[in-house]
């Protein structure tokens, strides 16, 4: 392929590409470079097989990244359990009559197999074997089941194969795997024609130069957020208090420090936006006078802050909507449920998204977090403890199907 041609068909799109042990792996090579001349970051996962045909060297060179040929082989950034996470698809290429018999079936016995039963997103799959083995019944029925779960299968072309046969169970070429990939992430972006604010994170309100008052947000939540609705075809725009974490890809990133810059950030971008999702840990008050030097402790026995209260950014948004589907977050330690009704009715959202922060896995700092979700036309849908980045498919899925596809709301809420 010509790679001074770079296009930008699946720019920002991350893609899973499994190699299993067919002949036709040294063609993943060649597949792997046009996706990344496309724009595509690629992870691979190769099974033990297809490293017989090439090393696995050659795939990490060209991908940049570390490739998974082990289950086993725990790895803190990358495991079996992260690369179907963070993957936009799963490609399979060559895709063997073996891997289609143990997809067909859900069974979980290397890398590549156990990732699949954690795919969300699209799966294609382009086989490449003998021809009698691709007109096998076996065969033949497995490449049914997958399809009729949703799999792209696409079909191998007839040429020569390896065994001398002519005959239909050829790896189908680049082009045709690469349209098959990206149109199967455009029939995923359910989001395409929204334009989402997102904000993150805690606010800082300073004291003085040195110090602030914050909280304990990370900003993990509204990041995953962020990162879910670009997956699925949004503009977003991402507001951030101070966090650690980096801008997910293809995502329109503003920092801010104090929740009054927040509130002027979100403010400015309201207008233009159709979903507004206020994952931010706003500090609720912030100190009345901000000492010009550092306050000195000499002499001082004790010492009060004077506070006053910041705007409620969502309250004052959401007042100010023209079209917009507002949704909020309640961060509760106890009667979570009622609390969250009430600010949902107080702050006049779409939707809530309640979190018990006091429970010790999920919630603030941590990858995982349990929630419910509550809407203004009376729905309820709860979530057990799972990735934020997976919750937060699930709440976009729900202001999805219980706002903008069914936007008529019937407020105020009872
Ligand atoms: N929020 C906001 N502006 C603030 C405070 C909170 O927009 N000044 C938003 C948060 O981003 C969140 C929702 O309001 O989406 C609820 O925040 P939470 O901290 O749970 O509740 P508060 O409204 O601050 O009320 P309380 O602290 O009394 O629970």
């Amino acid at each position: 392929m010509d790679e001074t041609r770079v296009g930008t068909r699946l720019s920002g799109k991350r893609i899973a590409l499994g190699v299993t042990g067919s002949i036709a792996a040294y063609k993943a090579v060649g597949l792997l470079r046009a996706l990344r001349c496309e724009g595509a970051t690629v992870s691979v996962v190769m099974t033990r097989a297809a490293t017989k045909f090439v090393t696995p060297l050659t795939f990490e060179v060209l991908s940049g990244t570390r490739v998974v040929t082990d289950l086993f082989d725990a790895h803190e950034e990358i495991t079996h359990l992260t690369i179907p996470e963070r993957v936009d698809a799963f490609l399979v290429a060559p895709a063997t009559a073996n891997f289609l018999a143990k997809a067909a079936l859900g069974l979980a016995d290397d890398a590549l197999t156990t990732m699949l039963l954690s795919v969300r997103g699209p799966i294609i799959v382009a086989p490449a074997m003998d021809g009698d083995m691709w007109s096998h019944p076996t065969v033949v029925e497995h490449v049914q089941t997958l399809r009729a779960r949703g799999v792209v299968v696409l079909e191998p072309e007839v040429g020569p194969l390896a065994s001398g046969q002519v005959a239909q169970g050829r790896l189908c070429g680049e082009s045709t795997i690469l349209a098959a990939v990206d149109a199967a992430l455009a029939a995923q972006c359910d989001w395409h024609d929204q334009v989402v604010l997102v904000s993150a994170g805690p606010t800082q309100e300073p004291i003085d130069p040195v110090r602030f008052l914050s909280n304990r947000s990370s900003g993990k939540m509204g990041y995953a957020i962020a990162d879910a609705a670009r997956a699925r075809g949004a503009e977003v725009i991402l507001v951030s208090g101070p966090s650690s974490l980096s801008a997910p890809p293809g995502v329109t990133m503003i920092r801010v420090n104090t929740a009054a810059e927040m509130a002027d950030t979100l403010f400015q971008n309201f207008r233009a936006c159709t979903v507004l999702i206020m994952a931010a840990a706003v500090a609720d008050f912030r100190p009345k006078e901000v000492a010009q030097q550092k306050v000195k402790k000499y002499g001082k026995a004790d010492m009060t802050l004077e506070l006053e209260s910041t705007t409620d950014i969502l309250t004052m948004l959401s007042a100010h909507r023209t079209s917009q589907i507002v949704v909020g977050f309640a961060a509760e330690t106890e009667q979570v449920l009622s609390h969250a009704h009430e600010k949902l009715k107080a702050k006049g959202l779409d939707l809530i998204v309640a979190n018990d922060v006091t429970q010790a896995e999920g919630g603030f700092g941590s990858d995982d977090n349990a929630a419910v979700i509550l809407t203004a036309t009376g729905e309820q849908r709860a979530f057990g403890l799972m990735s934020k980045r997976r919750l937060a498919d699930e709440i976009l899925t729900a202001v999805h199907e219980f706002c903008l596809v069914r936007p008529q709301r019937k407020f105020p809420v009872e």
